[in-house]
């Protein structure tokens, strides 16, 4: 049993062999964290490690539920409003009950589980005995996993009215001293940079107020002690489980440091009626004592397999082709089969018609909205070239924007009231569409009858579901004005219930989730949909670091990594097929380009590209994912990550080096994820060295991998000279029994 509850001193203790987080309750009193870390014993007391508050001390040890008003300053986790006005509440603890398994969260995506045996879900109820508030503190811990999920649910148990101001997801206090944050930024194309920054007194965050999580702003938020690395040390991760507007918030006071992260209250009210209530996102609380690996490696973990959901879950996900950067929205039947034809060739498993397909959308102009294929470009319909395409022995696939509406565009002329606005006020433009109201049942109705019947009308086994602009002049059609603050989460609500309905109806169909690249890149779409376009941007050194970032939480199954042509469209560098493959092969390889533009020989790097990923996606879209030279450390011009099968047979590392210089030195890249004992065969890919003498491999044990590391050499006049934007990939497979008495030597 992972929840242990120690009666004579007041204290639940969630457990498993990773971690430890135990409260403190007592009558009256409100619920404190005493300890969240490593595990320790369950059947002793933690009390002492926060003292109880001291009636001269008005502040509150580490309430897990802070509240403003009554002695707690720092930052809330919930802010809930009376008919009188004010905001103090007087929670209590009024009891607790432990379930096996892990219910799921009325109306949102959440982790689960598949048998109660994996987890245990603890609901600690407080309440004001004044307001008739009644708050569930809910957690669940997983038995083999290092994560606590966290989420509120709020009751009005009262007469009266109450109005929910902040609720957040997690509130989390730890001991003061050195921390240090990271944080995953940037924007559009540029998307999950990595940013560390030392904890500094007041209050630092990261949100989005723009109606989706955001290419700004990823809802992650880890805590480190100043010393951990990759490797090694204290790593607190905060992650939500949501798509929306969110906070994520560290607030450092003189002795302790407050993490919290839920729905932005800058943007949210919720107004409960007596017997209403509301379930807040659910926050999943990370542990490492390993260091940040660790703590990476338990969110993909839970992420692959507890988050993500349906068919597609286990599945080996196709190599793709997509037809954005090869012909954008200029195209005809007959190039589309012309360049299907050419994606079976290299062995592309399933080909994606982009955006351009329905009723007039020759550009972004128009037509959002009319779910009905151009008769102009295809004359027999999305069912005629889906055949067409299947007949090839490919699979085929749509992108769609189902959330929008183009002003020029039938939908807008029947409904143009469905479109987000506040009355009277000017509606700021952007990408000529508009964003459809989602927290209008009707719309959702409206888009789940359109989009279904699309999926009815061909053989559709993929779909691309974009969601290209912020919501601006926020406004819910079918609000009160008193309700008019929950309009932002009615909408992502909106937004879950018709991807519920739409993947519950079409169990089979693959679909990944995009908001111009990684706008909303969120575990609440990752539950939704197992994978995501990462990023518009598709050069491949800028996807390094994307890609880098990205992976502090999310797995490689849910990355779409497309290999494009060069000179790179979003910025023009040119960098090789062979990087720009090494690259995308760690994510869910793609290609986004003509191959009928390339030269025979760029052809065949192709096919080699696409029978070497289907040969290892395994590994590679499920093995463990290692970080070894971080893009955004040290120089900043070399990176390298692995992917190493669990039983440590085999591993498949990428290095990259940016610019190349002059005299380049050899590199030792300790490797991870090895058996020490063993030996390993190591080869490069796609061939030539590591041998000097042409070998096409060496024999390494892995104590010198992973120990001395893995010697990349230099460029001197034996090494290869690659020139800028170099990579090399390296295969590793465990031989067994291979007499190794002198083996090649790599100078
Ligand atoms: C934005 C996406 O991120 C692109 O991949 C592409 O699908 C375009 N939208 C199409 O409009």
């Amino acid at each position: 049993m992972p929840i242990h509850h120690l009666a004579s001193a007041g204290e639940l203790h969630l457990r498993n062999e990773q971690l430890s987080y135990v409260l403190r309750l007592s009558p009256r009193g409100r619920p404190e964290l005493l300890h969240f870390g490593g595990p320790i014993d369950p059947e002793l007391s933690h009390g002492h490690l926060v003292p109880p508050v001291v009636a001269w001390c008005t502040e509150p040890g580490r309430p897990e539920c802070p509240t403003p008003g009554s002695g707690d300053f720092g930052a809330p986790a919930l802010v809930l409003e009376q008919a009188d006005g004010s905001s103090t509440l007087e929670l209590a603890y009024v009891g607790h009950r432990i379930l096996a398994g892990k219910p799921a969260i009325p109306g949102l995506p959440s982790t689960y589980v598949e048998r109660d045996e994996e987890a245990d879900t603890l609901e600690v109820e407080l309440a004001d005995a004044r307001s008739g508030a009644r708050v569930f503190l809910v957690y669940t811990v997983f038995r083999d996993l290092a994560v606590v999920a966290r989420h509120l649910r709020v009751v009005n148990g009262g007469d009266a009215p109450l109005t929910l101001r902040c609720a957040m997801s997690a509130s989390v206090d730890l001991p003061g001293g050195a921390w240090e944050l990271t944080q995953l930024s940037g924007g559009w194309a540029r998307e999950c940079q990595v940013v560390r920054r030392p904890v500094a007194p007041g209050s630092q965050s990261i949100g989005s107020l723009r109606g989706h999580s955001s290419h700004h702003h990823n809802p992650l938020l880890i805590l480190e002690r100043g010393d951990t690395t990759e490797e090694r040390g204290d790593a607190y991760g905060l992650s939500l489980v949501y798509s929306g507007n969110f906070l994520a918030e560290v607030e450092a006071s003189a002795d302790k440091i407050r993490a919290r992260i839920g729905i932005h209250p800058g943007a949210f009210s919720w107004k409960l009626a007596p017997g209403e209530e509301l379930c807040t996102p659910e926050a999943i609380l990370a542990y490492s004592a390993e260091g940040r690996g660790a703590l990476s490696e338990a969110y993909h973990q839970l992420f692959r397999e507890r988050l993500a959901r349906g068919p597609w879950r286990d599945r080996p996900r196709p190599v793709l082709l997509n037809s954005w950067e090869a012909v954008y929205c200029d195209f005809d039947e007959e190039r589309l089969l012309r360049l299907a034809a050419e994606a079976r060739d290299l062995g592309v498993e399933l080909f994606v018609l982009d955006d351009g397909w329905f009723l007039g959308r020759d550009s972004d102009q128009t037509s959002l909205g009319d779910w009905t294929p151009d008769p102009r470009k295809l004359p027999g319909g999305l069912a005629r070239l889906g055949r067409a395409v299947e007949a090839m022995g490919l699979g085929f696939g749509i992108w769609i924007e189902p959330e929008m509406v183009s002003q020029r565009s039938q939908l807008f002329a029947a409904h143009p009231d469905w479109a987000i606005g506040s009355p009277g006020r000017t509606r700021t433009e952007y990408r000529h569409q508009r964003v459809l109201d989602l927290s209008r049942p009707e719309v959702v109705e409206w888009i789940f009858q359109a989009i279904a019947g699309l999926l009815r009308s061909a053989p559709i086994r993929y779909v691309k579901w974009d969601m290209n602009r912020s919501i601006t002049e926020p406004f819910g059609g079918m609000l009160p004005a008193e309700r008019q603050g929950e309009f932002f989460h009615r909408y992502v609500l909106g937004v879950y219930a018709l991807y519920r309905r739409l993947a519950d109806a079409f169990p089979e169909v693959l679909f990944e989730s995009c908001s111009s690249g990684g706008g909303r890149f969120d575990p609440g779409m990752l539950a939704c949909a197992p994978q995501a376009w990462t990023s518009d941007c598709t050069d491949a050194m800028e996807r390094l670091a994307t890609q880098w970032g990205a992976s502090l939480c999310y797995p490689l199954s849910s990355m779409g990594a497309h290999v494009s042509a060069v000179p790179n469209h979003q910025m023009g560098r040119v960098t090789s097929l062979e990087t720009r493959g090494a690259v995308a092969f760690f994510g869910v390889l793609g290609y986004e380009l003509d191959p009928g533009a390339l030269e025979d020989g760029a052809r065949a790097i192709l096919r080699d590209q696409v029978a070497f990923y289907k040969a290892h996606r395994e590994l590679l879209q499920r093995g463990r994912f290692f970080r070894l030279v971080s893009p955004f450390e040290g120089d900043r011009n070399h990176a390298s990550w692995m992917c190493a099968s669990r039983d440590a047979q085999r591993a498949i590392v990428g290095y990259y080096r940016v610019l190349q210089h002059v005299g380049e030195p050899s590199h030792l890249i300790r490797l991870r994820g090895l058996d020490p004992a063993a030996r390993y065969r190591v080869s490069a890919w796609p061939g030539s060295e590591p041998g000097a003498g042409g070998d096409a491999f060496v024999i390494r044990g892995g104590d010198e991998l992973t120990r001395v590391g893995l010697l990349i050499p230099g460029e001197s006049d034996a090494g290869p000279r690659q020139g800028d934007f170099g990579s090399r990939l390296f295969v590793l497979e465990r031989c067994w029994g291979v007499p190794v008495p002198h083996p090649p030597v790599i100078p």
